[in-house]
């Protein structure tokens, strides 16, 4: 199923050219079925009503593990290593694994879970969250897993907005010197989660909890009275898999779905061909399991090739900026991939904490979530890989639910900040502002895909009107990335950035409205308006302007507490970095605001604003810049 060189690379492109429906029944035949399908693919990108391998029926942990025991039993699946690195990691092979997730399906189905019925998770990066992502697929349950780094609100609402059944979390999490504590984070949001009727607390602190009599039920005492055989749950190809919520440039948080058979052919052919995994490879992703990556290539992609694949509770920095290298070492990580900010936040410490260690197990690099800058790509080449390991620079997103344009490591050229082409069996695009498509080179304009393929999100839950709307309205007939991106003359494609009002920050999504509702919380606030400005680690930082009912006396306690209510209402992730009041914004007559002028302000640049006639009141523009030079 790999491709090896660069002739069965072309011949892969003309293979899917000639017939693209043949070229994805191909891949699907080598997984196990029930029941083989019916018809390969429909699609309409107006109505975005996609189906593919219609009538099949199959469960996507039998191809993850069952169908592994033969040859696999005793390789290991998982490696943990814990946060602390005096703590023992753990391994689990194929076969226990096969038992632990047969283990916590027999307890899923004990509290009633069953096919169709959604369970959130909300957890650390333990084994137990892989064990259960695998089990609620195994039932048939769909999976919302929610980043543990999220607040009690944003908890609550993605439970409220799926309507889940149960959830399963811990009592805390390890994550560098701090604990989360995930269960009372958890009791303050089931206050207002009315559809939970189980919630199991796996035991990683040993923090001091409350347990509620009927509804919290602790992990190890579930798992002890259980069989470890269950069998598969079967489902259609377009059952639903999992829900994994994404932030938008409006409104809340769009819980994207993702169904069993297209993603799970999707996630392992982009697996194998993009990092050119080899039987016996060690595969580390330093991803959380709460992000798309973390679903596609910590569990799904990996299991369904049969790769050894470490998971790493902690961050890059604890004990010290080391960490990571020192767990390449150890574990002779053969293929790593990572994220621009971490590689930027690591070589900002310095080379001493790379020299230390033997890299030279590593065969193939990658990078993941944003833009990466020539100089971090070139550090990362060089420092890490030692001149000697391709990068993967690969673009995808939670909705495209695999890698989409990247280089084959090795296969293809790899061109620094270049993701370069599109994979076999996608056909990308770029759309000019009059809505066409442009074929030249050498352009510049927004990335779209003109073809389905496997793994894309199907709709968002609950609001297929506003899936319709997202991605498939601002280009009829086209996906819509929400990228920018540029096509050099030889026709490799870089990703420039969001077009529309969603901030990645350090590699995380966030929508500004969220933020900015979250700002607006606060008493003395009239209004803010969030915009992100170039920051050598986290590639953007966030910059509030806000409008205050009272300028605040105290500007320090001001940012303190909005801070706070940020923390409260999304996370800490989405703290802002610089805060600017002000007296207005530059709005449109018709009360928009006029962002790209907020950026530019943001970003240091106070003169070449652009076309300012359509503004309300101009003037303003000229007060938020005096502000901001004082503010910088
Ligand atoms: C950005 C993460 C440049 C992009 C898998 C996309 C990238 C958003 C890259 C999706 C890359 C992801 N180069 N930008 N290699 N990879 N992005 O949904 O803006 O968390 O739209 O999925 O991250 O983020 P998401």
């Amino acid at each position: 199923m790999r491709i090896k060189s660069i002739e069965e690379y072309n011949t892969e492109k003309s293979n899917f050219d000639n017939d693209p429906e043949r070229f994805w029944e191909e891949k699907a035949e080598s997984f196990i079925w029930k029941k083989k399908w019916d018809k390969v693919l429909n699609w309409d990108f107006h109505s975005a009503k996609i189906n593919w391998f219609n009538g099949g029926k199959l469960n996507i942990t039998e191809n993850c593990l069952d169908r592994h025991l033969k040859k696999r039993a005793n390789q290991v699946a998982i490696k943990w290593i814990a946060n602390n690195p005096n703590e023992k990691s753990i391994s689990l092979t194929y076969q226990e694994l096969h038992a632990e997730v047969c283990k916590f399906s027999n307890v899923l189905k004990k509290h009633a879970i069953k096919k169709g019925d959604r369970v959130c998770l909300y957890m650390p990066m333990v084994p137990e969250l892989s064990i259960a992502v695998l089990a609620c697929a195994r039932i048939g349950a769909i999976h919302s897993v929610v980043f543990a780094g999220f607040s009690a609100k944003s908890l609550s609402d993605r439970i409220n907005d799926a309507e889940c059944q149960a959830l399963i979390t811990a009592d805390g999490g390890f994550r560098g010197d701090k604990i989360t504590p995930l269960k009372a984070i958890s009791d303050e949001a089931m206050q207002t989660t009315p559809s939970i009727k189980t919630c199991i607390v796996l035991e990683r602190t040993k923090s001091k909890i409350e347990m509620k009599n009927q509804r919290d039920y602790w992990w190890h005492h579930e798992m002890a009275s259980v069989d470890n055989n269950f069998p598969a749950e079967f489902m259609d190809s377009e059952d639903e898999l999992f829900i994994l919520y994404t932030s938008g440039s409006t409104g809340k948080p769009k819980g994207i779905v993702h169904t069993t058979a297209g993603y799970m052919i999707y996630s392992q052919y982009s697996f194998q061909n993009v990092f050119q995994y080899n039987e016996g490879d060690i595969y580390w992703c330093t991803a959380d399991i709460g992000w798309i990556t973390g679903h596609s290539y910590i569990i799904y992609g990996p299991l369904l090739a049969g790769a050894t694949s470490i998971m790493f509770e902690g961050v890059p920095t604890f004990p010290d900026a080391g960490r990571f290298w020192r767990i390449v070492e150890e574990n002779k990580i053969n293929i790593f991939y990572t994220a621009p900010t971490a590689i930027r936040a690591l070589e900002a410490k310095g080379l001493d904490f790379v020299k230390k260690y033997n890299l030279t197990s590593l065969r193939v690099l990658g990078t993941v979530g944003e833009p990466i800058n020539e100089d971090a790509w070139n550090w990362y080449f060089k420092e890490i890989g030692g001149g000697l390991c391709p990068i993967v620079d690969t673009w995808w997103q939670t909705e495209t639910g695999g890698i989409m344009i990247s280089n084959l490591a090795g296969i293809t050229t790899a061109k620094p900040t270049f993701a370069t082409l599109p994979l076999p069996g996608i056909k990308a695009c770029i759309m000019d502002d009059s809505n066409s498509e442009i074929n030249e080179n050498d352009i510049e304009g927004k990335l779209c895909i003109k073809y389905p393929w496997p793994s894309m999100a199907r709709t968002i839950y609950g609001d297929h009107k506003r899936f319709i709307d997202t991605y498939f309205s601002t280009f009829p007939g086209y996906y819509f990335s929400g990228d920018g991106c540029f096509k050099n003359k030889d026709g490799l494609f870089r990703i420039t950035g969001r077009v529309d009002d969603v901030l990645i920050i350090s590699g995380h999504n966030l929508g500004t409205a969220e933020i900015e509702s979250a700002i607006d919380e606060h008493n003395n606030v009239c209004e803010s308006a969030i915009v992100g400005y170039p920051h050598s680690i986290k590639g953007n930082g966030i910059y509030a302007f806000i409008i205050c009912h009272e300028h605040p006396l105290n500007t320090d306690k001001s940012n303190e507490e909005i801070n706070k209510l940020i923390v409260k209402h999304v996370g800490p992730i989405a703290k802002v970095d610089k805060i600017q009041y002000v007296n207005g914004l530059p709005k449109t007559r018709s009360g928009k605001i006029m962002r790209r002028i907020l950026r530019k302000i943001a970003s240091g640049e106070t003169t070449n604003l652009g076309d300012t006639s359509t503004l309300l009141d101009p003037t303003i523009v000229e007060s938020i810049i005096k502000g901001s030079i004082n503010n910088n």
